[in-house]
């Protein structure tokens, strides 16, 4: 047996058998809070990263790709959400991941939304999100990035501030157009993404309209006249295929790399869900997004082949997972529920397995598969 499987087997047994049923019986914020503490101090010292690494590391040259003049190491990023502070910058290489998506940053500081605002909804093997964008603001995030060498690459996810100013549509742009020019005037990170598919803030998801997104888009390229980095729209993940038609239009006309498919499901009626109660508020992660998900990546990748970089994300939880994103179009692929549910060592789980599913394919890099089951 491979020794890597070997050690993973291992880690995933403590995981489930142990760490797991320790961090479930503590409310889920509390819980990533701490684990995000423990995070940053492994990533602080050397000493700590090459612990990390030697517990979850692993490189294989197959997954490898040069993507819009950005190189990763392998395919599998941390999703938007996980470390909105940007705090956990040098520690995820060394637990295997690919690259990360820092946020969602707002223009203004937010605390989020009040109360209880995340559940694990363990049968359905989903995470029920109902933050609301907390984050410490664009300032703040920046200069906290602004004093850091990077591993791998590093993409600012932004969004409009949660609060009742921001629902005016000039203000909300403002608000998207300050935090993005924030990190673009100091030269961090290597691609933003557009987040205009937060299910739970003020005035909800204004511009997933293409005329107002037209506006919003209009308003960044007026603002950064010297665009030098990809930017990614992040797509809601229940939108008609005729809105989403006008999106691509819109994105055509300002040259947006990609979009990343898909973010949470609000839908409640899903059959997906297997857990008997479901709070009113919030997005649903995980499995009960992951045909959506499957079925946007299909859809814009039939659509437009090559045209965009599309980053499937959406219940990957295993090497099969993200194999058949990849097929269906997805060139990288982003991920967080499936290491809370399965444990940190499945990011390297995963890429082995994407490794052993190219060679039986006949596939040398992963590339080459992108987009085979379209
Ligand atoms: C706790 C949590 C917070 C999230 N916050 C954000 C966010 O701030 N911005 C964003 O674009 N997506 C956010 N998301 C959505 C994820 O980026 C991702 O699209 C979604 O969880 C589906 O992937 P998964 O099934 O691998 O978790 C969040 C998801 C979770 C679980």
């Amino acid at each position: 047996m491979n020794i890597i499987k070997a050690r993973n087997s291992v880690e995933e047994f403590f995981y489930k058998n142990v760490s797991k049923r320790l961090f479930f019986m503590f409310d889920p914020e509390y819980v990533h809070d701490r684990v995000t503490n423990i995070g940053v101090l492994m990533g602080k010292f050397s000493v700590g990263r090459v612990l990390t690494r030697v517990m979850f590391g692993y490189t294989n040259p197959a997954l490898e790709q040069t993507v819009l003049g950005i190189r990763f190491k392998n395919p599998i990023g941390l999703a938007a959400g996980f470390d909105k502070n940007g705090r956990l910058t040098q520690v995820l290489p060394s637990v295997g991941f690919g690259f990360e998506e820092v946020g969602s940053v707002t223009g203004e500081p937010c605390s989020g939304n009040p109360g209880k605002r995340l559940w694990r909804l363990k049968n359905s093997q989903s995470l029920l999100v109902y933050y609301g964008l907390k984050n410490d603001g664009c300032e703040a995030i920046s200069e906290r990035l602004d004093k850091l060498k990077f591993e791998f690459p590093i993409g600012i996810s932004v969004a409009k501030t949660n609060d009742e100013n921001t629902v005016d549509e000039l203000q909300g742009i403002a608000d998207y157009v300050k935090a993005y020019m924030t990190f673009k005037n100091k030269n961090i990170g290597d691609y933003f993404t557009i987040n205009i598919s937060c299910p739970n803030v003020f005035g909800g998801e204004p511009f997933t309209d293409p005329e107002k997104l037209d506006r919003l888009l209009r308003a960044i390229s007026e603002k950064d006249t010297q665009r030098d980095k990809p930017i990614f729209l992040k797509m809601p993940a229940e939108l008609s295929f005729d809105v989403i038609d006008r999106i691509i239009e819109v994105s055509r006309k300002y040259h947006i790399s990609g979009f990343i498919c898909t973010n949470l499901s609000k839908n409640r009626a899903s059959e997906k869900i297997k857990d008997h109660s479901v709070p009113d508020v919030g997005g649903m992660s995980g499995k009960v997004v992951s045909d959506l998900s499957d079925n946007l990546i299909s859809y814009i990748y039939k659509k437009c082949g090559k045209e965009f970089v599309i980053i499937g994300c959406g219940g990957i939880f295993t090497a099969e997972d993200a194999y058949r994103k990849i097929k269906k179009g997805a060139t990288l692929l982003q991920m967080i529920t499936g290491m809370i549910f399965e444990g940190p060592q499945v990011i390297s789980s995963i890429n082995l397995g994407l490794v052993e599913l190219l060679k039986k394919d006949g596939y040398n890099n992963i590339s080459e598969a992108v987009g085979v089951d379209r």
